[in-house]
């Protein structure tokens, strides 16, 4: 299937069907990754990563998936660029497209992103921005699609902040028609107009979204289990009070000891080990962060072969 939007921005711009499409292709590529038929779609193709935040998986995944897809990258210094100070982002993407096939952009506003997308004609890959990590949810994605193959119906619980990664994963569950409970503090609730958008798209697809303060009730019965850092990158100054604030959501045994025994657990990494999740949760069998991880390879070779097959 053809991509519907030039870009990967956020899942919500996307079909379902693109979606799962996606999904399917990375555990293709997974397979086939040591032989089997590549598809080079970045063959004589350069693609150009700008991080303004520390990156380990997301920065190495971009770089490797665009080398074995036949290409070359370029990490531009975010501190080179100064995106918006030094150069408008329009200038920055009207330059980039004249020389490059592909940008992929980690920032702190997602409107970078949105207005690097906009002034480029080449694809733009959101690397993770405040507001949403699409890359993140489509790992995830893969990652379920490996323990669950497709499920008809699944539930995902999110614990904890209602950052960039958890707006994905809700997106991505109302698209893939898995229902999303999300415990978390007053006050660390996701936009209201995100919640009603992805309601009424998981609505559509037969599932729903739930937001809560109660971890309890919503692990239970959740097959999938999901955290993240309390702190952000950009919250520094926050950490503090949010530690207080998120006391009552750590992931440990006890709590997954309310959700099925065969729940699978996932984090984004990096992980604070003793904060937001427990050593022996991460640690345990039941934990596939690292297999999540590996997957960000795979989904994002995935991405880049949906968005440049066409071109
Ligand atoms: N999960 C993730 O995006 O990791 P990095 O911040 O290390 O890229
Ligand atoms: N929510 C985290 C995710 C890191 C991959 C952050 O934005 O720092």
């Amino acid at each position: 299937m053809a991509a519907s939007t030039k870009d990967l921005i956020t899942l919500i711009a996307m079909d379902p069907e693109e979606i799962r499409d996606i999904i399917r292709q990375a555990a293709v590529l997974k397979k086939e990754r040591n032989g089997g038929d590549v598809p080079e779609v970045m063959r004589g193709r350069t693609g150009v990563m700008i991080f303004e935040k520390p990156s380990l998986r997301t920065r190495i995944t971009f770089e490797t998936a665009i080398y074995e897809l036949g290409g070359h990258s370029i990490n531009l210094q975010s501190n080179m660029v100064q995106i918006g100070k030094r150069e408008s982002v329009e200038d920055v993407a009207r330059n980039l497209e004249r020389w490059v096939h592909l940008i992929v952009a980690r920032t702190y506003l997602h409107d970078t992103v949105v207005q690097l997308a906009r002034h480029a004609s080449i694809p733009v890959i959101n690397a993770l921005t405040d507001q949403f990590h699409p890359c993140q949810a489509l790992a995830f994605g893969l990652t379920v699609h490996e323990h669950f193959n497709e499920p008809e119906s699944l539930t995902v619980a999110f614990i904890g902040d209602g950052n960039n990664v958890c707006c994905s994963l809700m997106a991505l569950c109302a698209k893939l028609g898995y229902h999303f409970r999300l415990a978390c503090p007053k006050g660390y609730e996701p936009s209201a107009q995100l919640v009603s958008q992805c309601s009424e798209t998981a609505a559509r697809n037969g599932a729903s979204v739930d937001i809560s303060n109660d971890p309890q009730k919503a692990v239970t019965g959740a097959l999938a289990v999901y955290t993240d850092v309390w702190t952000s990158m950009g919250q520094e100054t926050e950490s503090e009070r949010r530690k207080s604030d998120f006391a009552r959501f750590q992931l440990n045994r006890a709590l997954l000891a309310h959700a099925p025994s065969d729940a699978i657990v996932s984090h984004c990494l990096p992980a604070h080990r003793g904060e937001e999740i427990t050593g022996e949760v991460l640690d345990s069998s039941q934990s596939v962060a690292f297999d999540e991880a590996e997957n960000r390879l795979h989904a994002q070779k995935a991405a880049i072969v949906h968005l440049l097959a066409r071109k």
